[in-house]
């Protein structure tokens, strides 16, 4: 009998703590909500916030004034949470959203060549490489290949699993009545001193920055067409439908300069595998996006 009754009394006990953790709970989310509302952010904004901001996150936007794009940040697809300041910073003199998720991300809220790293060498074929992340300055490339003039100028070399799968992409292309040159490929950090200092900012990489010196990107043109022209031929369209399945990436697109920093290239393509080249193209981010959100963030390559 007396067993029974303290059983009673514990689950009493217990039932009441349960009660009064959820009433707690309630009413914490409730503050929150009010305080957001005080502020003079609307209910399906506060549902927005609370969706997806910790509590760090929210205690920052509960320290700011009344900001009309920060629901819209936060439950961004691409939104980053490590970059909520930046974006708010951002957001003082950029309005659309997509432009501020996508500048902060890849560090576009810097000038180019400031706030620099070393990249994540580790990263092998999925390492960025551009104006924010350089390579270590000892940076050696093994496995590379001189590429057989049938299938380039002369003088090319090219690390082996990019050439195979350069060979295969060239063969499938030549099978269609087309013809792949490759006309500049690895570079040593001297001969991307000698481009840089030939060229400018916007068509050349600064040594230590250029993926040319991965041994992972290649220019492709074809006979006697090189540069602009380039991307009014049979090969380059054909490159742009097919380049990804065989792991190449069109790195420098039109209409991206801005994030890329680069003028449009249609002659420069990047080897990233062809598993992760078929995701990036599916995403339509450049390779500075994609990397933020996909790599470096959610560490999925
Ligand atoms: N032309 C490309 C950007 C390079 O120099 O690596
Ligand atoms: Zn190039």
């Amino acid at each position: 009998m007396k067993n029974k009754e303290l059983k009673r009394a514990l689950i009493l006990i217990v039932f009441i703590i349960i009660l009064v953790v959820i009433i707690k709970m309630v009413q914490g989310t409730d503050k929150v909500s009010k305080q957001l509302k005080k502020i003079g952010y609307n209910k399906d904004e506060i549902t927005l916030i609370k969706e997806n901001l910790n509590g760090d996150s929210i205690n920052k936007i509960l320290s700011l004034e009344y900001n009309k794009l920060i629901s819209g940040i936060v439950s961004n697809k691409y939104f980053i949470p490590y970059n909520l300041d930046n974006y708010i910073e951002y957001s003082k003199k950029e309005e659309d959203i997509n432009k501020i998720i996508s500048m902060v991300n890849t560090n576009r809220d810097h000038e180019f060549y400031t706030n620099t790293k070393q990249t994540d060498i580790s990263k092998n074929y999925s390492m960025l490489v551009n104006k924010y992340n350089y390579l270590p300055n000892d940076y050696t490339v093994n496995d590379i290949e001189e590429i057989s003039n049938w299938y380039a100028y002369e003088g090319h070399s090219i690390k082996s699993e990019v050439y195979e799968q350069y060979k295969k992409m060239w063969k499938k292309a030549n099978n269609e009545g087309l013809t792949l040159l490759v006309n500049s490929s690895y570079r040593t950090m001297e001969e991307q001193k000698k481009e840089y200092d030939n060229s400018s900012d916007e068509y050349a990489s600064r040594p230590g920055f250029s993926e040319h010196q991965t041994g992972l990107a290649l220019d492709i043109v074809t006979h006697n067409i090189i540069g602009n022209n380039f991307e009014n031929t049979d090969e380059f369209k054909w490159l742009q439908n097919h380049a990804h399945e065989y792991g190449f990436i069109l790195r420098y697109p039109k209409d991206k300069e801005n994030i890329t920093g680069y003028n449009y290239e249609s002659w420069h393509y990047r080897y990233l595998g062809v598993e992760l080249a078929k995701k990036v193209y599916e995403s339509n981010l450049t390779y500075d996006e994609y990397y933020a959100y996909f790599c470096e963030y959610k560490n999925e390559c």
